[in-house]
């Protein structure tokens, strides 16, 4: 194990509760030094007490800043056990280094029990007010060990001990230092976890373990770990173990790798991009061993994982609850100050939500793209660097819109650097595994999907020069109205979260999952890639229980900017530039809205050529029929 610990140990409480006695003894059995804080006073103090005066604040504040810098030099020097007297929260925080945490150790009964204990000391005195007036000042901890005196000294030291090795323990395990990995771990410290980290120790990632507990020596409640049976065994039970590896196999070898040391009841929670379905089997498996697994959907990327994410956890309920005060103090903050984070459902609910929360990702994105790509023939950068900054400060404002503003303006000396990166866009399969859920579970996610086409098509890189046709001369004609393309945007953006939360929807209730799509709404506020100030106006409709088009306000809104949308689809044809998001959306809002489509033909015909029958307008729609065509 790599740490960078040195105890010391503060025992505490009110007079009578035997903490020198105890403190002693403790530091005896660990090999440690023992000091009593009452000789750390200034004269001033000692002879205040001799006169029968008792301290204030201000007279203590000398004497537990003395023993602070006392502190520093004993962790300096491998650590001690100090006895102390009932001290205030706030005495508490004077007495903490930056160097590590202390271990505290609060001795504690009821006041008959002390009193009665004090009165046998035949050389002891205490007046009840006194003893009163320390119960009141002792403002107990909800942190540290808490020790209740009725057993005998050797027991409770005994107790001690135990508590002690347990508190060595980390809370939160972690398997993967990679830029998530890290980011989230350091998150996961800074909220008060004692964390243990694990990382394989081969090849090129032969010192990563050792590189990161070195860069993090201020962190002292950070244990790294090459060896992964020493690892688990270093986490308190139930064990809570993080998995920060790339999605697929690795996460089966991991899991395998790791069951032989588990034991009942312990937790992995995969916060990769998994898929849904693998995060289903997984917690077959593990809960066929008395195991639980959580798949949990994190967003943020790098620094969202660093200063809080959007968490989407999903599995059992009970082994949630033992997650759920981690993962609320590392998640972003909604406006009301609550945790981006939230039990989305049982089986694969949590990945399924970050899955289509990536697909509404990447249509966002397209729909940016796009739109750049119809301006850039009229506009400089900067231009439209400034019109989407305009858009930001108001409803449309979102953290991809803000990015792709300072993208456009970034520079590599005074050339743009958007024109030197090559015009090919990469995915890691989220954006193709929601359209297959919508494939799968009859959702007409379109704009994902046409998303995802053209990341594909973009890929052809070659092709598309082999191709090349030069259409400037003749279609580069149509200007664009910002005011128009602005609501064309706003429209398009409606619609493509219209459709993933309907796919949600349609898996949840498929899945029997119970997710709750505005409490999805409310963990995308903020942290993670989708949050923008949409999300907050779609909350507003969701608060009522029924789906979005259901609201009539809704429908009337879209329809005012449909033609805005149909003007910018118009401009991009005009202009030969490829508008697959834009489109999608157009069309899915022309086809959801329009009582009559023809399909009536595609029945005809499947009719024609398959027999496969047809509802008739003029009958009940559990008739089929048949033509002889
Ligand atoms: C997030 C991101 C993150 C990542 C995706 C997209 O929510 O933090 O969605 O998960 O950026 O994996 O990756 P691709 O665009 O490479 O598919």
């Amino acid at each position: 194990m790599l740490s960078s610990r040195r105890d010391v140990i503060i025992v505490f409480g009110v007079s009578g509760v035997g903490k020198s006695t105890i403190g002693k003894q403790l530091a005896e059995q660990l090999n440690l030094l023992f000091f009593d804080a009452d000789d750390f006073h200034p004269q001033a103090n000692i002879d205040k007490m001799a006169g029968g005066v008792s301290l204030n604040d201000e007279d203590r504040l000398p004497w537990l800043q003395n023993l602070n810098n006392q502190i520093r030099h004993w962790q300096d020097k491998g650590g001690a056990v100090l006895a102390c007297s009932a001290l205030k929260e706030s005495y508490r925080q004077i007495l903490q280094t930056d160097n590590a945490p202390l271990q505290w150790v609060l001795l504690n009964g009821d006041q008959t029990l002390i009193r009665e204990r004090i009165n046998k000391r035949s050389d002891h005195f205490m007046d009840d007010r006194l003893l009163n007036s320390q119960f009141n000042t002792l403002e107990v901890p909800h942190y540290g060990i808490k020790i209740n005196v009725y057993n005998d000294v050797a027991s409770i030291v005994q107790t001690i001990l135990q508590k002690l090795n347990n508190m060595d323990k980390s809370e939160i395990g972690l398997i993967g230092l990679g830029v998530m990995g890290k980011s989230l771990a350091l998150n996961i410290l800074d909220n008060g976890f004692k964390t243990a980290v694990y990382n394989r120790s081969e090849g090129e990632e032969v010192d990563v373990v050792s590189d990161f507990i070195n860069e993090n020596a201020s962190y002292a409640a950070l244990n790294g770990y090459t060896d992964l049976k020493e690892f688990v065994e270093g986490l308190e039970s139930p064990r809570r173990i993080v998995l920060m590896i790339k999605a697929g196999k690795a996460i089966d070898s991991v899991i395998d790798a790791l069951l032989p040391y588990l034991k009942k009841d312990d937790i992995i929670l995969d916060g990769g991009n998994s898929h849904y379905k693998d995060s289903l089997r997984r917690q077959e498996l593990l809960s066929q061993n008395n195991l639980h697994f959580i798949g949990c959907g994190i967003s943020g990327g790098e620094e969202g994982a660093r200063k809080g994410p959007a968490i989407m956890p999903g599995g059992k309920l009970d082994a949630y609850k033992q997650m759920e005060p981690v993962l609320n103090a590392i998640a972003a903050k909604d406006k009301n100050n609550n945790p981006c984070s939230g039990y989305i459902g049982a089986g694969g609910a949590g990945h399924f939500v970050k899955m289509i929360h990536n697909g509404i990702e990447y249509a966002e994105m397209q729909l940016l793209a796009e739109m750049y790509h119809l301006l850039k023939h009229h506009n400089e950068y900067e231009e439209i660097a400034s019109l989407f900054e305009e858009w930001n400060s108001g409803d449309q404002g979102s953290y991809l819109l803000e990015i792709t503003i300072d993208i456009l303006r970034k520079k590599e000396g005074d050339q743009y650097l958007l024109d030197f990166i090559l015009d090919k866009a990469g995915n890691k399969g989220t954006g193709s595994w929601s359209s297959k859920a919508a494939y799968d579970y009859g959702s007409a996610a379109t704009m994902m999907a046409g998303a995802v086409f053209a990341r594909y098509v973009s890929s052809f890189k070659d092709q598309r020069v082999r191709f090349g046709i030069d259409r400037h001369e003749k279609h580069d004609k149509v200007k664009i109205d910002p005011g128009i393309l602005r609501n064309a945007y706003s429209f398009a953006r409606w619609i493509n979260h219209i459709q993933g939360l309907e796919l949600i929807r349609t898996a949840s209730d498929h899945y029997n999952w119970g997710v709750d799509i505005l409490e999805v709404c409310r963990i995308w506020t903020n942290g993670c890639i989708i949050r923008s100030n949409m999300i907050e106006s779609i909350m507003h409709y969701l608060k009522d229980g029924t789906a979005l088009l259901n609201h009539a306000s809704l429908l009337q809104n879209l329809h005012q900017q449909e033609d805005a949308c149909a003007d910018i689809v118009s401009a991009f044809i005009q202009n030969r530039i490829p508008s697959p998001v834009f489109s999608n959306a157009l069309n899915y809002w022309l086809a959801m809205t329009s009582e009559k489509l023809p399909a009536n033909l595609i029945q005809a015909q499947r009719d024609f050529f398959g027999a496969h029958t047809y509802n008739r307008t003029d009958a009940p729609v559990d008739q089929f029929f048949h033509t002889q065509w």
